[in-house]
């Protein structure tokens, strides 16, 4: 009951005073973390776009990228078991509208190593800006179908047992230090259920009109300012989703959307080097970025209680860069 309460005065004042439904806790963080650690190079395009709206278009993934994954991982369909049983009996359920693909292991350097060299820029762009070295901290190749019951998914309040795939409106609940980036794997139109995300001053707009109260319950009515990130194959989008209210389209009938889904964090530690540490959590934990479920790596950006949060705060000053 306590926490309940407490959670509902945590979410109103969050909306209140920051404009977004993220906790109030690491709303604060996020704040400070800004004003004191971060350091905006204003001649950065692409950084100046992220500080204002909360997303970027990044540099287009290589061909060779691209097809590493369609040929090795999509085209293969190496889903899990169950997943390759109901598809072959042509019996998907919602919940399984959801793949997540397989990577095996002897592909994820590989991998890694496209992502270093196809994104250095951004990836530098974003490090300078967020004043500590950057860590991939998770990857994952899925593909959104489309779901029955259209009508559902414009009430005012939906339960969580529908949300297939992330498609109700929220924000990712870590703090800001937590990125998400997303690689078209196929050419995504409007009927293939692409991202749709609002920047920071429209995601405050969005809760205001839409009576927004969480991801359960608000209008459905899209507002200006939307942006949605179609685009061809292996354009890709940085965007700050603890931030910015973003959902996954649906997929129209007969249409689906593969894409490459990565989450960086920076490292809340100092090192003496200048050298890359996009692969730090790989190595530290590489079940764990490459897990569909059990990954601790991204619980780094996810303190739970307040103490926990200002001591993350303490060690992300302590380790900043200049
Ligand atoms: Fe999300």
């Amino acid at each position: 009951m306590i926490k309940k309460i407490y959670e509902k005065i945590n979410n109103i004042l969050s909306t209140y005073i920051f404009g977004n439904p993220n906790r109030f806790n690491y709303n604060i963080f996020n704040f400070f973390y800004r004003t004191i650690i971060c350091k905006n190079n204003k001649k950065d395009e692409k950084i100046n776009q992220f500080v204002k709206n909360g997303y970027f278009k990044g540099s287009k993934a290589s061909k060779e990228f691209i097809d590493l994954i369609q040929k090795n991982i999509i085209n293969k369909n190496d889903v899990d078991e169950k997943t390759t049983e109901l598809l072959n009996q042509n019996k998907i359920e919602n919940k399984k509208k959801n793949i997540s693909f397989n990577v095996d292991p002897s592909l994820r350097n590989k991998i890694i190593e496209f992502i270093k060299t196809d994104f250095k820029d951004d990836l530098l762009g974003l490090e300078s800006y967020y004043n500590n070295k950057i860590s991939i901290a998770e990857i994952q190749v899925k593909r959104n179908l489309p779901l029955e019951n259209k009508e559902y998914y414009n009430r005012y309040t939906r339960t969580k047992e529908f949300e297939i795939y992330s498609n109700y409106y929220h924000v990712d609940a870590y703090v800001n230090t937590h990125i998400k980036m997303f690689i078209n794997l196929q050419d995504v139109s409007e009927e293939d259920g692409p991202l749709h995300i609002y920047s920071k001053s429209s995601t405050r707009k969005f809760i205001k009109e839409n009576k927004y109260k969480n991801r359960h319950n608000y209008l459905c009515k899209e507002l200006n300012g939307l942006y949605v990130n179609s685009g061809m194959v292996g354009e890709t989008l940085f965007a700050n989703t603890t931030e910015c209210l973003h959902r996954a389209g649906i997929p129209k009938e007969n249409h689906h959307r593969d894409i490459l889904f990565i989450s960086f964090i920076a490292i809340p530690e100092k090192f003496d080097d200048n050298r890359s540490y996009l692969d730090y959590y790989d190595k530290f934990d590489q079940n764990g970025v490459w897990s569909h479920n059990k990954n601790n790596v991204v619980f780094k950006t996810k303190p739970e209680k307040f103490k926990d949060t200002f001591n993350l705060f303490k060690k992300y000053y302590v380790s900043k860069m200049i």
